[in-house]
């Protein structure tokens, strides 16, 4: 009996598909319990990419359970297209995609107030990947949602739909000075997509607790990163959900006593897309030049992402608030040939040392990092499967992560590939 869960520990894109993807083999389920097409899953099999949004990265090893938790926020119509997409990979889901019938329903008036309150916020704005997340949550939380199963019984959809539309119409046309939306081409497009959605639907916290109670392994698939957290994040430059260990409970209706293992995904450094502070952000030469070999352009978006060292007390914060038993890094090949490495430790502001992660803003942005500097390595470590293998230096580097978090690394990840890793630990048994 195991159940581990996979979080991101810095601000998303540490690499979580390809490690849920490696670590599903020996699980019987997989599941997604916060967030929704805002993030971007990649897992790389024989040179194909696939990218996933919605749909837990297990969905890639045919027959596995996958389920799509209460905690979601579900766009329909970019789920029909994933489903639709992977098919045509060769990848069929229809029998294996189960979907809560409390995660809540993206609508398209979500989609248009995130994008006009981006518009309106100018050089405020949060960066959000466009997608509807924010509004979404925002009505669950109004208790104005429309949840799955509200979707499919099209009676309750409408009225929530003509009560939700006047309302926003009226924002949309007075606030933002935008055009208004139509309430008859939204029904019908969503009730056609309820019929899609429908033979997927079913009660996934039974489900779940049944997998449980019989001893079957189960995956945690968490999205975007700790520093995003509603709660525990770069505040107001975050998402909507709670994305630490602690939101797959919630998303999922899973107990905390029936977690096991708790992976923190590390990379091996930092980045960041949209907008927000970044203490070790490098905005010189080298800074592009981790972008350009780490590939480093939204999975979603295709923005660029902003890179920078490794941040120490970001990390150290993460690891306490997500009570992480273990931690994967990811990425390590992204650093070869690079010398000297720095990782911040601690950071100055107004001439005082700050080594516990900070909440103002203020301070994140303005705060210089205090950095401990180790030596790099020039061999490469792509594809190295075994840890005894990897240069001296790179050993140092994992150490030092080690010590530094008080976690022990169990996962290090040397490529885009299944077979570039090395496990430490064997978790699901
Ligand atoms: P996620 O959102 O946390 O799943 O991460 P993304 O998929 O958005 O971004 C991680 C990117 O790094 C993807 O393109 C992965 O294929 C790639 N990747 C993951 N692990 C490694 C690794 O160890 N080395 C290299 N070079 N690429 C990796
Ligand atoms: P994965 O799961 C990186 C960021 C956006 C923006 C902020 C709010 O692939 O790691 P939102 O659309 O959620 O309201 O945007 O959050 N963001 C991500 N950054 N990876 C993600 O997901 C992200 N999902 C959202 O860029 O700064
Ligand atoms: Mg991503």
């Amino acid at each position: 009996m195991s159940t581990v869960l996979i979080v991101g520990t810095q601000w998303g894109d540490e690499g979580k598909g390809k490690v849920v993807d490696v670590l599903t083999e020996q699980s019987d389920i997989v599941a997604r319990y916060q967030g929704g097409n805002n993030a971007g899953h990649t897992v790389v099999i024989n040179n194909t990419k696939y990218i996933l949004h919605l749909i837990p990265s297990g969905a890639l090893h045919k027959s596995k359970k996958c389920i799509i938790g209460n905690g979601v926020v579900i766009d329909p119509s970019a789920l029909i297209e994933e489903i639709d997409e992977l098919k045509s990979k060769g990848i069929d889901v229809s029998n294996n995609l189960y979907i809560s019938k409390n995660a809540h329903i993206i609508m398209p008036y979500h989609v248009a107030l995130d994008k006009a309150s981006e518009s309106k916020k100018g050089d405020g704005k949060i960066g959000t990947t466009g997608r509807g997340i924010g509004p979404s949550y925002s009505d669950k939380i109004a208790r104005a949602g429309v949840r799955v199963i509200e979707l499919i019984n099209g009676e309750t959809f409408k009225h929530i739909l003509k009560n939700n539309l006047d309302k926003v119409n009226f924002l949309l046309e007075n606030y933002y000075g935008q055009g208004k939306l139509d309430y008859i081409e939204i029904l019908e497009k969503y009730l056609a997509y309820a019929k899609r959605i429908a033979p997927f639907v079913t009660d996934t916290v039974k489900m779940i607790n049944d997998a449980y109670d019989k001893g079957e392994r189960i995956l945690l698939e968490g999205a975007q990163g700790t520093l995003l957290d509603i709660d525990h994040g770069t505040y107001p430059f975050v998402t909507s959900s709670n994305t630490i260990s602690a939101g797959a409970c919630t998303g999922l209706g899973l107990a905390p006593t029936k977690i096991n293992s708790i992976i923190g995904i590390v990379k091996a450094y930092t980045t960041r897309v949209g907008s927000g502070p970044f203490p070790t952000e490098l905005k010189d030469e080298l800074g592009h030049q981790i972008q350009q070999k780490g590939g480093e352009f939204g999975a979603t978006t295709g923005r660029p992402r902003r890179c920078g060292w490794l941040d120490g007390v970001a990390l150290r914060y993460s690891a306490t608030i997500n009570g992480l038993t273990g931690i994967a890094i990811t990425k390590l090949d992204i650093l070869d040939g690079i010398s000297p490495l720095k990782i911040a430790v601690a950071y100055k502001y107004n001439g005082s040392i700050i080594e516990t992660f900070p909440h103002e803003i203020e301070i994140l942005q303005d705060c210089e990092p205090v950095y401990e500097t180790l030596e790099g390595w020039n061999d490469t470590t792509s594809g190295i499967d075994d840890y005894n293998k990897l240069p001296k230096n790179a050993q140092m580097y994992i150490k030092y992560i080690e010590k530094l978090l008080g976690t022990e690394v169990q996962i290090i990840s040397t490529g885009q590939k299944r077979d570039q890793i090395i496990k430490l630990k064997d978790f699901l048994k």
